[in-house]
């Protein structure tokens, strides 16, 4: 007879919702409203990310030309004991946590060198947050605390807990952000720091504009689907009537913003109802909507935006081919 399969460990979370599927649904009329009637046309990258979004972009990490994922995800497993050990943290509080994988790393290290006291996962994508948090919980044995929110506006929900915290924004996702929202989301981050506190920021770094391009462009066509996602999120949520395969995935290299841009362009001349919004949008054909940055940087660029947010570096550490970098930072207060 086989062995009977343990059943796993019960899970210890905590779902904190700051975003219910009513403020999502406002929130993206807004956006909506304000994108899809300005010149050029824009939305935010966060509209990406409902299930089949994060299922795509969790496809995305695998790709072979995709190197931020695999990078990033060396890197930790080469150097998440420094991390921890200089960090001295017994929480880790994680911004834009998504499957909470390359996480993991970050907790066995915790575990291993001061012993991990919790995690708390925030994320705008609830049933991916709440899986991921399950199952970090059961893994890892530890209490999780879930929170349902949007970074740039319920960054405060995020408990003290009363144990130094490290807060790590992974996935260079601070690169889909532009200067203005990064001085404004490092600014709010820096005031809920304590003392003790650490932020651990990765970032993908400037390179050969061929690879960056091939990363945001691939040969399977995912990351077009992943764009074109947005599109089948404003026809379920907005019922607008885009035709996703009307529209042709671009990622260019911006060099003035030194960033990737991924745009919709309208292969014909197209008119979109949007009867929730009251709205029609014409695209002329060739145009382009802009849809994701995804900002590249230089380490003394991110040393200058921590600086000016109230930040001290105190340690970075890059891949042997300086590919990516990952910067432990602490708050600065008057002076010190
Ligand atoms: C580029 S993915 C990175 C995921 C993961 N941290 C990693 O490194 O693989 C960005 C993540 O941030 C989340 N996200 C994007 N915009 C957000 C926002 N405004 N507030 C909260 N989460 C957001 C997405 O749902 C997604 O899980």
């Amino acid at each position: 007879m086989p062995a009977p399969v343990p059943a796993p460990a019960p899970a210890d979370v905590t779902v904190d919702v700051r975003l219910t599927p009513t403020d999502l649904r406002a929130a993206l009329r807004r956006d909506a409203r304000v994108g899809l009637t300005a010149t050029p046309k824009w939305m935010p990258p966060v509209w990406f990310y409902d299930d089949r979004g994060c299922a795509l972009y969790d496809q995305i990490t695998r790709l072979p030309e995709y190197y931020p994922f695999r990078t990033e995800q060396l890197l930790l497993e080469e150097v998440a004991e420094q991390v921890v050990k200089v960090a001295g943290s017994e929480v880790l509080v994680e911004l834009g946590s998504g499957t909470s994988e390359k996480t993991r790393l970050l907790l066995g290290a915790m575990d291993r060198v001061v012993g991990v006291r919790g995690y708390v996962a925030f994320d705008v994508a609830e049933a991916t947050l709440r899986s991921a948090a399950t199952a970090v919980s059961q893994d890892f044995g530890i209490a999780v605390h879930a929170i349902v929110g949007d970074f740039h506006e319920h960054m405060a929900a995020v408990p003290d807990g009363g144990r130094p915290r490290m807060v790590a924004f992974l996935g260079s996702t601070i690169g889909n952000l532009d200067r203005d929202q990064r001085r404004g989301f490092l600014a709010e981050l820096q005031s809920l720091l304590g003392e003790d506190d650490r932020f651990l920021l990765a970032t993908d770094l400037v390179k050969p504009v061929d690879r960056l391009v091939a990363a945001y462009d691939d040969a399977a066509g995912v990351t077009g689907e992943f764009n074109r996602n947005l599109l089948h999120v404003l026809n379920r949520e907005l019922d607008a009537d885009f035709v996703p395969d009307e529209f042709e995935h671009v990622a260019r290299w911006n060099p003035e913003g030194s960033c990737i841009e991924m745009r919709l362009r309208s292969r014909q001349p197209a008119t979109v109802a949007l009867p929730v919004l009251d709205l029609a949008v014409e695209f002329e054909a060739g145009e382009e909507m802009r849809t994701e940055i995804s900002t590249k940087f230089t380490p003394e660029q991110v040393g200058r935006e921590l600086d000016e947010a109230g930040m001290a570096v105190v340690d970075t550490w890059t891949d042997p081919a300086g590919d990516y970098l990952l910067t432990l930072a602490r708050p600065v207060r008057g002076g010190g």
